[in-house]
């Protein structure tokens, strides 16, 4: 299994394909935001594929059942693997997301923006929270009665996450730094190591590879450090 996918937080289809360039047969997995995909549109998607990559689609999809399953039946004739949708969106928005996917590609819940603490998600939802792991833990878990594929949460998430919805769900782990790397904005990092020991099936780096002055050595080491081996090699 391919465990590590590239973000690529980049303003332009150029830029990020240069990258995809040189990184070559280091990375076959990369995750396409918001950003990019708003700017280059399905282009963008379609320019990996021609490229031999496979692409995640973290449009963090949220709007009425109706819409999201057409926003999904387009990625689907898009041929994206991996898809976001808000597990606040609530079930129905998620089985009609689920019912459009098909079977080949895989939906992703978000429960919680960790840019969110618990007193904003209180504010939100008018009902006063003093942590949010709960929170997070129970909206993963509709997510997956609902047919999701699995959910993307941070690795000090992964743990609990893992217990409450068993051994075949995706955890997708975003906040992954080596331990020489810096913490860019991050506020919680994990290693790929504890990341992967936690429970976490899939990790998606940006920066520590995008930002590189290598970004091939660099999405080598991530793969070496994942596949439990200590040599990265250029
Ligand atoms: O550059 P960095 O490795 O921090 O990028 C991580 C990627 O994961 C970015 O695309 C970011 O939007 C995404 N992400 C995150 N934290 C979350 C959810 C998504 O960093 N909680």
């Amino acid at each position: 299994m391919n465990r590590l996918i590239v973000a690529l937080d980049l303003p332009s289809q150029r830029e990020a394909l240069a990258l995809v360039d040189e990184i070559d047969d280091a990375v076959e997995v990369y995750k396409v935001g918001l950003e990019l995909y708003t700017r280059e549109g399905p282009g963008m998607v379609r320019a990996l594929h021609g490229r031999g990559k496979r692409v995640f689609l973290d449009l963090k999809l949220h709007d009425i059942p109706t819409t999201v399953a057409r926003a999904v039946e387009a990625a689907r004739a898009l041929e994206v693997e991996f898809l976001t949708v808000h597990t606040s969106g609530g079930r129905p928005m998620m089985e009609a997301a689920r019912e459009a996917a098909g079977d080949e590609m895989k939906l992703l819940g978000v429960t919680l923006l960790t840019s969110l603490d618990a007193a904003e998600v209180s504010e939100v939802w008018g009902r006063p929270l003093d942590t949010l792991d709960g929170e997070v833990i129970r909206l993963a878990e509709i997510a997956r009665a609902t047919g999701l594929s699995g959910v993307v949460a941070s690795g000090h998430e992964a743990r609990a996450l893992r217990k409450a919805l068993g051994t075949e769900a995706l955890i997708v782990t975003p906040g992954i730094r080596l331990d020489s790397g810096g913490n860019d904005d991050q506020a919680r990092v994990s290693t790929p190591r504890s990341a992967i020991a936690a429970g976490a099936s899939h990790l998606v780096v940006g920066r520590p590879v995008t930002r590189a002055e290598s970004p091939r050595s660099a999405a080598r080491a991530f793969q070496a450090a994942i596949h439990g081996t200590t040599e990265a090699r250029s």
